[in-house]
């Protein structure tokens, strides 16, 4: 079912962080009308959690009772790289549980007729065989290190198919691989890797200091820019109608170690200092390649991926645009000094 073009309210929770700036980027930015760009009729909400915390009923009730949205494009979620999801396996868990309960039942008491919720490719057993693909979600646990994000994200898939079965509601997911991109968090604890060792590394860079990199290096893992990733949304919005959900992701062959990543991010800042890695510290999973094949045949013309190294050049170069005045920077240095992850969504938490 396409986009109705009289009166559509596209709602996009999570659309302050990191993909609902690249979709809010993409929309404003590509030619109206075009696959991409914004169409007549369309309007976008973007909300953060300033506009509703999404954890509380009452406020998500609210939020899509103001906008009465007919769309909605799910982002919304406590996210974080692997430090932060080790520490705080609870909050991970009953964070995105409550959000995504909350904003399911509303899109369906409010009559929405199309949802996509984002999962991620953590979400995948920890033992499987590769590459990943998108039946083999619920095929046993998680990786230990994000059981909490992982399982709370693996039930908006069931829970897709329970609206589905019962309601006939048109509820289905994304599954993207490791994204970056401007507007990501740049923390340096709790971040995802690359967003973590730009900032490090312009750090070094301005402190003529070493750049240690966590890690031994040599895991291998797939990266979408922020702003092909927002297309691909919205494809899937507009074209895309089934409760199964989709890998958005580059292809295996661009499966990439840390190594790479960070040599490409030492040339992308201009870093000439010394550069190394400390082994001492976990890495994670070492690969879980996933296949974009479904996505691939589904789209049916071509998609050009942004080049890694110019996808890290543009973000470098947005870091140093935003540096001292970008609020998801100061908050980071605000936790930094003390606070927890707690902080950053006071309501409902001890
Ligand atoms: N980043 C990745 O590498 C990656 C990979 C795969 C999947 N994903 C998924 O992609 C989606 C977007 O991630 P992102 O990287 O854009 O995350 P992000 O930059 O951390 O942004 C998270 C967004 O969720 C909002 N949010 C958090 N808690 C909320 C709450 N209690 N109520 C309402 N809104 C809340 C935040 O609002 P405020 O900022 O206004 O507080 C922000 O807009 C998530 O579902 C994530 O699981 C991300």
């Amino acid at each position: 079912m396409a986009i109705e073009t009289s009166h559509s309210v596209i709602l996009v929770t999570g659309g302050t962080g990191l993909v609902g700036y690249a979709i809010q980027h993409v929309i404003n930015s590509e030619p109206l009308g075009s696959r991409f760009g914004r169409r007549a009729g369309e309007t976008w909400v973007f909300i953060g959690s300033k506009d509703a915390d999404l954890r509380d009923p009452e406020q998500a009730r609210m939020i899509f009772d103001k906008h009465k949205p007919t769309h909605v494009i799910h982002l919304a979620a406590l996210v974080g790289g692997l430090y932060r999801n080790m520490r705080y396996k609870l909050s991970f868990l009953r964070d995105n549980t409550l959000i995504n309960d909350n904003v399911l039942r509303c899109a369906h008491e409010f009559g929405v007729s199309k949802v996509i919720s984002c999962l991620s490719t953590c979400v995948f057993p920890d033992n499987v065989t590769y590459p990943l693909d998108e039946s083999k979600i619920h095929l046993g646990p998680p990786h230990e290190s994000n059981y909490g994000y992982a399982y709370a994200k693996r039930m908006i898939d069931i829970a897709n198919r329970a609206y589905h079965d019962e309601h006939g509601c048109n509820f289905t997911s994304a599954i993207p691989t490791n994204v970056f991109g401007p507007n990501d968090n740049f923390d340096l604890e709790d971040s995802h890797v690359i967003p973590a060792l730009i900032h490090k590394c312009l750090q070094a860079k301005r402190d003529n200091t070493p750049f240690v990199v966590f890690g031994t290096g040599k895991p291998l893992r797939q990266f979408i820019y922020s702003f092909d990733l927002a297309k691909l949304f919205i494809w899937q919005l507009r074209e895309y109608d089934d409760v199964e959900p989709v890998i958005l992701s580059v292809g295996e062959d661009e499966e990439v170690s840390i190594k790479q990543v960070t040599d490409a991010i030492v040339a992308a800042v201009g870093f000439e200092g010394e550069y190394r890695f400390d082994p001492s510290r976990a890495d994670g999973q070492f690969r879980k390649p996933a296949s974009n094949q479904k996505l691939l045949s589904l789209l049916g013309s071509k998609f050009e991926f942004t080049p890694l190294d110019v996808a890290l050049r543009d973000t470098v170069r947005w870091l140093v645009e935003h540096y001292d005045k970008d609020a998801r920077i100061r908050r980071t240095n605000a936790r930094k000094n003390g606070s927890s992850v707690t902080d950053v969504h006071p309501i409902g938490r001890k």
